[in-house]
């Protein structure tokens, strides 16, 4: 609490009434801590009372302040090591975390920054879950999108927990909670749920044809697998007309192992949306989607243009995470316009390698996204069109949420077992 006592200062020396912090303060604006949750925030995802026990279970599990493990030279506090690493080269810069590193990490967006508790926290933790009963519960329920999202979220914890080996007493009371708040299908299937359709992406990129947008299946690598994420993931490609090639021959050239020659304009979209688990303890694709990312090839042949897409070379991204209190406040009237568009320059924690790196948005997507330095440049930052993740046009449009929801259910068991186990031992 360091920066709050500061600010509050601040505000004193200055003769202002400390205001309330509005949605947009809640993250770190400016200056070396760009885009981190404001420590003096407060956050009310699923209620506006910050004591509810969801907000509690929120705030345990998306708010947390460590040392990361790793911290990326793409910081702005990290020049030197960047410059070790080459300017352009910033994306593969790290160095181990040291106390300094510390801070809070998470908020309301997609990333989790929990790896474990100490065992107060777990007790309070429980506490809260706990407290999903009766009348409160019942109040919660009338939402699907609480129920949804919260369920996700401990559902995550609990999936957190497995691969960090930690806190297995929490496994029996996560998934306890999680099945309370489990609704039935055809709830969880309504379509007043979705939050994205591609027609809402004229709005926001103008430059993408709603109409040319072609779905696409593949082999997803563990970062796209359900299992994993809780999450179902679809793609759409907008394969540009000036190629004189049509997308479907594209796909099929590349099943017979003719690498793909990634035209500059090719664009696509990611779009990924809750599993949840129903109240019969099946796995639920919902319409909820609450992460979307855009991608476009810009192309080398412009250097001043590919020096300014987020991978330096000619690969431009743009990320838009929704925020659970806007779902709430809005009363789930949400379209794409209303999630949060993070800038590259914002900083998460990521966990994509298995330990926690505090880097930014833009280094992140360029580690694995980008053209040059890599041994397939002809895909121009587009993994999806290797050959090993057979991609191929999508032969329905529930094709990705039934391997979601397929997935999810080798989740469930192994998260079953290991709290069964645990009850088994500890009670
Ligand atoms: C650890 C590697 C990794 C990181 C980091 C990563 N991605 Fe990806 N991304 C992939 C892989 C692999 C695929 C292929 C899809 C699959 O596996 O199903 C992909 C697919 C995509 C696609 C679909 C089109 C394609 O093939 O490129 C988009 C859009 C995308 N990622 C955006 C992003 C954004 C934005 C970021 C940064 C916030 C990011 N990715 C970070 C590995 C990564």
């Amino acid at each position: 609490m360091r920066s709050a006592s500061r600010l509050l200062a601040i505000a004193a020396s200055l003769g202002i009434a400390a205001a309330p912090i509005t949605a947009q303060q809640r993250w770190i604006e400016n200056g070396p801590d760009r885009g981190l949750p404001a420590p003096e925030a407060a956050w009310r995802p699923y209620d506006a009372d910050l004591a509810h026990p969801a907000n509690r279970i929120f705030a345990s599990t998306f708010l947390v302040e460590l040392v990361p493990a790793e911290v990326g030279a793409a910081l702005p506090a990290e020049a030197e090591n960047a410059t070790a690493n080459g300017a352009d080269a910033r994306h593969f810069g790290k160095r181990p975390g040291e106390e300094r590193a510390r801070r809070l990490f998470g908020g309301d967006a997609l990333q989790l920054p929990r790896e474990s508790f100490s065992a107060a926290e777990s007790k309070e933790l429980i506490a809260a879950l706990e407290a999903l009963q009766g009348e409160l519960l019942a109040a919660l329920r009338t939402s699907t999108f609480a129920c949804v999202w919260l369920q996700n979220d401990i559902l995550r914890l609990a999936r957190r927990l497995l691969d960090t080996d930690a806190n297995p007493e929490l496994l029996a009371p996560l998934l306890g909670a999680a099945r309370r708040l489990a609704l039935p299908r055809a709830q969880l299937l309504d379509s007043a749920l979705a939050t994205f359709s591609p027609k809402d992406l004229a709005a926001v990129e103008p430059t993408i044809d709603p109409a040319r947008l072609v779905e696409v299946e593949r082999r997803s690598t563990r970062l796209f697998d359900a299992e994993r994420t809780l999450l179902w993931s679809r793609v759409f490609f907008q394969w540009p007309d000036t190629d004189g090639r049509d997308f479907a021959d594209e796909l099929a050239a590349i099943a017979k192992g003719e690498a793909s020659k990634v035209p500059a304009g090719t664009r696509a979209v990611l779009v990924q949306g809750i599993v949840a688990l129903d109240d019969r303890g099946a796995p639920c694709a919902t319409p909820l989607a609450i992460d979307v990312r855009l991608q476009q090839f810009v192309g080398a042949a412009d250097p001043a243009a590919a020096k300014a897409t987020t991978t330096r070379d000619g690969v431009d991204f743009r990320v838009f995470w929704l925020a659970r209190e806007t779902l709430r406040t809005k009363g789930g009237a949400v379209t794409l316009r209303d999630f949060r568009e993070f800038d590259d320059e914002d900083q998460v924690l990521f966990r994509d390698y298995g330990s926690l790196k505090h880097t930014t948005i833009g280094a992140q997507c360029t580690l694995c996204h980008r053209v040059s330095g890599t041994p397939e440049p002809e895909l121009a930052g587009f993994p999806l069109l290797r050959k090993t993740a057979q991609p191929r046009v999508a032969s329905s449009p529930t094709a990705r949420l039934e391997l979601a929801e397929r997935e999810f259910v080798k989740f469930l068991a192994a998260l079953a077992s290991a709290a069964k186990r645990n009850s088994v031992t500890t009670r």
